[in-house]
Parts: C-alpha cells; sequence; structure tokens
C-alpha cells in the first residue's frame, strides 16, 4: 500500500516501506535508548531517499558526514558565528542542497545554539524557495530537552523554540522534521506531540515506556514489548507507515557509521619488564607528541559557493499502483466514518459544519494521514452519504445530479440529493419532516421553505396531484418522483 522507501522487512520478511510523500506533511518520531538503532535507522530512510528529497542532518556525533562521500552531502562544520550559518541555511534552501550540519566537538551550549540558528536559517527561508526538505535531528533531546539541566537558560530558549517551529510551523514552509530520541521521557512534549508517525525501539525504563504508549494510543501493557526489541528492531506506526503497530527490522545500510560499537580486545601477551620498558625507556630523548592535526573547518565562502553547484534531488517517483491502493484504503476508511455519522440517530440533526470537528477527530484516530476532507467536501460527502447513495457514486445521472446540488447552499445540498434520489428511482416525494431532518432540522415548515427556495432558483418544479400528494420533477435530469404525502411523519432515510 505504500509509495516510495523500503526502510527493512516485517516479520514475514516482507518490504516495509515509508510513504515520502506523507512523511513529509506528518512528520516521524524515532525512540530508542542507545545503542537500539536509531542512528543506523536514520542512515537507511537517509539513504533510500537521498535521490528523492533534500535532506538536512543535525548530526551532534559526527555520525553522518560518510554521506558526503557517497551520496554528495556538503559537510558543513558548526564552529562559526550564528549569523554565517544562518546566510549557509538560507543558501541551502535556496540551492535545494543536501547537507550534513556536524556538531562534533562543540560543548552542549554551543552545539543548541548552533542549531537553533541553523533551524531558524531554514525556516525564515524566502517563501519562493520553500521546497521539501527532510530536517533529521538525531539525539533530539539534546536540542529539545524537557528538563532545565545544566544548559544556560537562554541557550535551552532559543534551541526549544527552534525545534518548536520546526516539528509544529516547519509543514507550511516545507520542513519535514524527523527527530530520534533516547529517553522520550527528555524530550519536551509538544514537540514529541507534533509527528504522527513512530518508529519504536528498545525501550527500558517505565517512565519512557508510558510516554511511549500514549503516544501510540496503546495500553501500558502492550508498551512492554518494545523492553524485548533486539537491535535494529522497532515498532512502526503512522499514516506514513502503517495504520497498526507493525514490527520492523531496519534493513542494511551502505556506508558506515565512525562510531560503532566499541569491540572487546584482549591484551596484548607481553611480559611485565616488557611493558614496563616500551613504556618508560628513553623518555628524556624523546619529543612531546603533537595533538593530532585537527581538520581544519571549511571556510564560510567556500561553502556557499560549494552550495551553489550543488545538483538538487529529483522528485520523488510514484508508483501508480500502489498510490491507487493507498487512496482506495483512505476513500475506504473516510466512507466508513461517514456511515457512522449517517447511521447515528442524532446526527441527521446536526448540520455538516456542526459534525465537521468530530469527523476530524476520527480521521485523526483512524490515523487518515494529513490529506483529509476539507469541510466543502465533508458536507458534498455527508450529503451523499444521507441522500443513501454511498454505494451507486459513479452512476452517471447521479453525477449529474451531485453537480447540480454543488451549486446549492452546502446545508441544502444533502436534502437536493434526497429529494434528487427519489425522482431518480420514481419513488415517493420525501415528506416536509424528512426533507427537515436532512436539513438538519426538526420543524416540518423548514422543509416546505427549502422545496421553494429550490423550485425559484430552478433546480425542480413541485406539483400536486388531485389528492394533495406531491411530485417532484427535474427537468435538467429529467427524472421524476412518484407521488408522496408532504405530511407522512418520517422514517429514517434507509
Ligand atoms: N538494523 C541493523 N542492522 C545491523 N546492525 C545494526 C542495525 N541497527 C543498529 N546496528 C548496529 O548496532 C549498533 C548501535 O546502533 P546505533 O544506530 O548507533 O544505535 P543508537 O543510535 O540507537 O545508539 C551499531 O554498531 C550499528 O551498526
Ligand atoms: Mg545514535
Amino acid at each position: 500500500m505504500k509509495i516510495g522507501i523500503d526502510l527493512g522487512t516485517n516479520t514475514t520478511g516482507q518490504p516495509v516501506r515509508l510513504d515520502l510523500e506523507e512523511l513529509l506533511s506528518t512528520r516521524l518520531l524515532v525512540q530508542g535508548n542507545s545503542g537500539s538503532g536509531k542512528s543506523h535507522l536514520l542512515r537507511r530512510l537517509l539513504e533510500q531517499s537521498a535521490g528523492h528529497v533534500q535532506q538536512a542532518i543535525i548530526d551532534p556525533e559526527g555520525d553522518f558526514v560518510g554521506l558526503a562521500e557517497r551520496y554528495g552531502h556538503v559537510v558543513i562544520d558548526a564552529e562559526r558565528t550564528a549569523g554565517e550559518i544562518q546566510r549557509i541555511a538560507a543558501r541551502i534552501r535556496r540551492h535545494r542542497a543536501s547537507v550534513v550540519f556536524n556538531l562534533e566537538g562543540l560543548d552542549a551550549d554551543a552545539q543548541m545554539r548552533s542549531a537553533a540558528a541553523f533551524l531558524n536559517g531554514l525556516f525564515d527561508a524566502e517563501r519562493e524557495y520553500w521546497f521539501p526538505m527532510l530536517v533529521i535531528v538525531d539525539e533530539a533531546q539534546l536540542f529539545a530537552p524537557s528538563g532545565a539541566g545544566e544548559i544556560s537558560d537562554e541557550a535551552r530558549r532559543i534551541s526549544l523554540s527552534a525545534m518548536t517551529n520546526l516539528m509544529c510551523r516547519g509543514r507550511k514552509r516545507g520542513l519535514a522534521g524527523v527527530i530520534a530520541t533516547q529517553r522520550l521521557a527528555k524530550l519536551a512534549k509538544n514537540v514529541a506531540a507534533e509527528a504522527s508517525n513512530f518508529l519504536m525501539g528498545r525501550t527500558f525504563l517505565d517512565i519512557d515506556m508510558a510516554r511511549a504508549a500514549d503516544l501510540l494510543g496503546m495500553e501500558k501493557r502492550q508498551a512492554e514489548s518494545f523492553r524485548d526489541l533486539n537491535t535494529g528492531s522497532f515498532v512502526a506506526l503512522g499514516p506514513a507507515l502503517s495504520r497498526r503497530p507493525l514490527p520492523v527490522k531496519i534493513g542494511v545500510v551502505e556506508t558506515a557509521s565512525r562510531n560503532g560499537r566499541p569491540e572487546l580486545m584482549p591484551p596484548p601477551e607481553m611480559g611485565t619488564a616488557e611493558l614496563q620498558d616500551l613504556i618508560f625507556d628513553d623518555l628524556g630523548g624523546e619529543p612531546a607528541p603533537m595533538p593530532a592535526p585537527r581538520l581544519q573547518p571549511r571556510a564560510t565562502d567556500d561553502i556557499l559557493d560549494t552550495l551553489e553547484v550543488t545538483p538538487a534531488p529529483v522528485p520523488v517517483p510514484v508508483d501508480p499502483e500502489a498510490v491507487a491502493a493507498f487512496e482506495a484504503e483512505r476513500e475506504a476508511l473516510i466512507e466508513e466514518i461517514i456511515r457512522q455519522f449517517v447511521a447515528d440517530p442524532e446526527a441527521p440533526f446536526r448540520s455538516a459544519a456542526a459534525l465537521y470537528p468530530d469527523f476530524l477527530v476520527h480521521c485523526r484516530v483512524r490515523r487518515i494521514g494529513s490529506r483529509v476532507p476539507d469541510l466543502a467536501d465533508f458536507t458534498r460527502r455527508l450529503a451523499i452519504a444521507r441522500a443513501g447513495m454511498d454505494g451507486r457514486m459513479e452512476d452517471e445521472g447521479w453525477q449529474r445530479a451531485v453537480e447540480q446540488a454543488s451549486r446549492l447552499p452546502e446545508e441544502m445540498q444533502g436534502v437536493f440529493l434526497l429529494l434528487a434520489r427519489a425522482g431518480m428511482e420514481g419513488a415517493p416525494s420525501p415528506a416536509d419532516e424528512a426533507l427537515a431532518r436532512a436539513y438538519g432540522s426538526r420543524s416540518p415548515s423548514r422543509g416546505r421553505w427549502l422545496l421553494t427556495y429550490m423550485e425559484e432558483r430552478g433546480h425542480l418544479v413541485c406539483e400536486a396531484d388531485f389528492r394533495g400528494r406531491r411530485v417532484v420533477r427535474f427537468p435538467t435530469l429529467g427524472w421524476k418522483t412518484a407521488p408522496g404525502d408532504p405530511k407522512a411523519a418520517a422514517g429514517l432515510a434507509s
């Protein structure tokens, strides 16, 4: 059902994919203890998507500089002024360059200030450069800590505000936040809460487990399974991943991390005397060792020049079959939510606008994702469902009726479609009360008023037979209802 990026495999060895387009608007949070495989996961995501979307990685440990050689990321050492960093960030957006922002070697305070300057620079880009890009932040709890810690208040404030902007307001500007953290409880709540997609790795502490269960809408008991996850195994959930918790084993990566796990090495087999000689012999004659030469950070102008010539990634290619399947599933979920509204005996008395907030909540719970119908679309769908036509939408005559309804005020569309359906099927004209109900009212006089309104505007013609029963004609559709008693009590629309 997914478009795009291959993350790894599920328990039966099937590929697990990440819908990159959906990710751009719904963001991702990765959580797992140190060594659970978060950085590896981010690297897999970066490698698989490098050709499709612009990327910026905020890299506190210099873990990702290896991407430069293989994928052409520009490495930016953070040791420069805030003004320079912001200028570089602006240039990155203009030229759609993928970069690694390397914060290795800076103290915590400087890391926060640099990351904030960088994020703000990306965020403040001019509107014409709001191209979509992934902004990946590893060890995000460093930049959006939940507690005070030993960092200066000032650094903490600017860094937290930059991270909040990224996660809460970045979407409109094309910035898709992907954040990884060791400890959910150490990450500011508002920053975590903005992600709709989750990859949960091994988690030991109860307090992190509780936060994870909370974010995922799981029972605390279910979240206990996070304790037993192996390195590289995660549980995926969210509109860009899976609508149900899905275990995934992250696949291999092509570039190497510089910070692999240290491996045990037995000490050399040597006698004590021999070692003493090696250490103390001739100490006087030997010059003190030179400190290892530090890599000279590149000059800002040099980086700005490089960014000018970095090729932009090509747009995401989409697999039309996967898109169709994904769309169909989304449509089915939306139809189902709307059917529930129609089945609710109280719902007919509430207008589409009044039901819309509830609808949004249902969409969120069912993980519909970012492409939720807007109010106008919801009104149209609700009108169709209330007319009982959801199964026969493709009918050509019905399409014309829906089209005609769309020229009426939104709240009247359902009434018109209810009448049109009776016309199409040659069923008796609905009673005043039924029309009022489709409008969200209990008053039969409202039903008569609606008919007059639509008749005056040429949508239909009302006639009475010799027994006073109503017949409604639809001149443009060529349909006519059977005679129906306008005063009949309304049953629930079938
Ligand atoms: N899916 C995986 N397949 C193979 N090795 C992995 C996988 N995930 C992590 N590792 C290895 O496990 C170690 C810890 O992973 P890392 O990503 O650095 O963890 P974290 O960032 O969560 O601390 C690294 O040596 C890494 O190469
Ligand atoms: Mg890591």
